[in-house]
């Protein structure tokens, strides 16, 4: 091998080098990744509420007096079935994990001859309004806190309303339901 073969190999070896690195750069300008400012895929989604949901959440409901005037004593004496478990309706019925309901509209707080009301209950004097019953059925623990009552409460105001009407019948003289203003 002479010098001038070195010297072609040697030239061979850096022009592969050359190109190689010609090529990383121009590569590199090409295809340098575009990167996010956050890490991860960015999702565009606009949230378009269910109809009424998030308004049902902010929105405060609607007066109790307005929803019973459309309220049904059929579908409140269904959705106290929730409450049979713990209450009976019937007049001079018994008293169970919570006392009979019977005449519970208008009826004075804590007063129900054989139940041991919580001390919340019993500080809490007045008679059951519609208005305290739509707030005490809505969440029990809000209105009374400290009540021995374990519901979690009627979230929907139409429900309540429909419940309320049906307490409302149990009585012997049932009181007209108030209209709305
Ligand atoms: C898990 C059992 C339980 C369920 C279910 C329940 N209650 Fe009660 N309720 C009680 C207890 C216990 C009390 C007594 C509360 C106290 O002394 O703090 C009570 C008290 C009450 C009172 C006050 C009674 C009074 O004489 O002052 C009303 C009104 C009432 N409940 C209505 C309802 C209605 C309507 C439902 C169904 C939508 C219901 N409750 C579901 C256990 C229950």
């Amino acid at each position: 091998m002479d010098g001038f073969e070195i010297n072609k190999i040697l030239g061979a070896v850096l022009g592969t080098c050359l190109f190689t690195l010609a090529l990383n750069i121009v590569a590199g300008g090409l295809f340098t990744p575009h990167k996010p400012a956050k890490p991860g895929y960015e999702i565009a989604v606009t949230e378009t509420p269910a109809a009424g949901s998030a308004q049902a959440a902010t929105a405060p409901d609607e007066p109790i007096e307005k929803l019973l005037a459309t309220a049904d004593v059929n579908k409140g004496a269904t959705a106290a079935k929730k409450c049979l478990a713990c209450h009976d309706f019937s007049k001079g019925g018994p008293n169970k994990v919570g006392p009979n309901l019977w005449g519970i509209v208008g009826r004075e707080r804590a007063v129900h001859g054989g139940f041991a009301f919580s001390t919340a209950m019993k500080s809490k004097s007045g008679k059951w309004t519609i208005e305290e019953l739509n707030s005490y059925l809505k969440n029990p623990r809000a209105m009374v806190p400290g009540t021995s009552m374990a519901f979690i409460g009627l979230t929907k105001p139409n429900e309540r309303a429909d419940v309320i009407a049906y307490l409302n019948s149990l009585a012997d003289n049932p009181q007209p339901l108030p209209k709305p203003q």
